[in-house]
């Protein structure tokens, strides 16, 4: 029997901006077919444009390797996400190009970089059983090294809260971040909703550096952890989520570890290998 089999099929199966192996990263269709698939979480990026609009989208620049201009120009110029309008924003297509890391994506020639408001909107509209129940893990995309790329994280976290407050999400959405700052807002602003601390290099001791992101979960690299940090983190009442895990073998060891939840790009596969499909 695999591991899989055998181990908890309740463990939350996380979609990678919505489901990067087969369709491009952070657009409506890629969160549609996540739904459709069943996933208990559709995790996506956030940043905000110059004229205060959340946008889901994972680079601070436009990625000049996934997206193009719509009518097919070439992005040769660095293009501030912080820095362009709504409006601007609009003109670009993230879904004809194909991410040469994933050779099975399939094109959507077109697709704009949403809103989180159209994100929200898609699944409020769906008929899916699944959308009235799924959960969204959504990350603030922040550097504190370049202050220009992004609003404070007050108003970072104030211009997200309010999509979600407009939606009622607060009770299915987690705020997760590498900039610990935003959680720390969130804390602030909105004490019950769940934040999630992402971390890319192990700190000395987690338990105490997700308590002083103020966060209730912790994702790690998924390289990161082992059987002994996964039991003290979940004995200190932490959730573990790690990111982002796209192999049987990996999975397997994860599930080993007892985590809570794996993201992953390749939901199908792992909704699969877990019996769930
Ligand atoms: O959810 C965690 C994971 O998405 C963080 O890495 O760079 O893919 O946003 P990244
Ligand atoms: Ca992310």
């Amino acid at each position: 029997m695999s591991k899989a089999s055998s181990a908890n099929t309740q463990i939350e199966v996380q979609g990678h901006r919505g489901a990067r192996a087969v369709l491009p990263e952070n657009t409506l269709a890629a969160f549609e077919y996540a739904l459709e698939l069943g996933v208990d979480t559709l995790e996506l990026d956030m940043g905000v444009t110059k004229d205060g609009a959340v946008i889901v989208v994972h680079d601070q620049k436009i990625n000049p390797v996934i997206c193009q201009f719509k009518d097919g120009r070439q992005i040769e110029d660095d293009l501030w996400i912080h820095q362009m309008s709504l409006s601007e924003i609009k003109e670009i297509d993230c879904g004809t190009k194909i991410n040469p890391r994933f050779a099975d994506q399939q094109p959507r020639a077109g697709s704009e970089i949403p809103t989180l408001e159209e994100v929200f909107r898609l699944v409020e509209q769906s008929p899916l059983e699944k959308a009235k129940t799924v959960l969204f893990n959504i990350e603030t995309k922040s550097d504190p090294s370049i202050i220009y790329a992004q609003p404070s994280p007050q108003e970072f976290v104030k211009a997200v809260l309010a999509v979600v407050e407009k939606f009622d999400l607060s009770e299915r959405v987690c705020i997760q971040s590498f900039d610990h700052r935003t959680l720390i807002e969130t804390y602030h602003l909105a004490p019950q909703m769940l934040t999630s601390a992402l971390f890319d290099e192990a700190p000395k001791d987690w338990v105490k550096a997700t308590a002083q992101a103020k966060a209730n979960i912790v994702s790690p690299d998924f390289k990161l952890i082992d059987s002994e940090s996964v039991t003290t983190m979940q004995q200190a009442g932490l959730r573990v989520i790690p990111w982002t895990a796209n192999h049987a073998r990996d999975w397997d060891n994860l599930i080993e570890l007892n985590v809570d939840g794996i993201i992953t790009d390749d939901p199908q596969a792992l909704l699969e290998h877990l019996g769930r499909l």
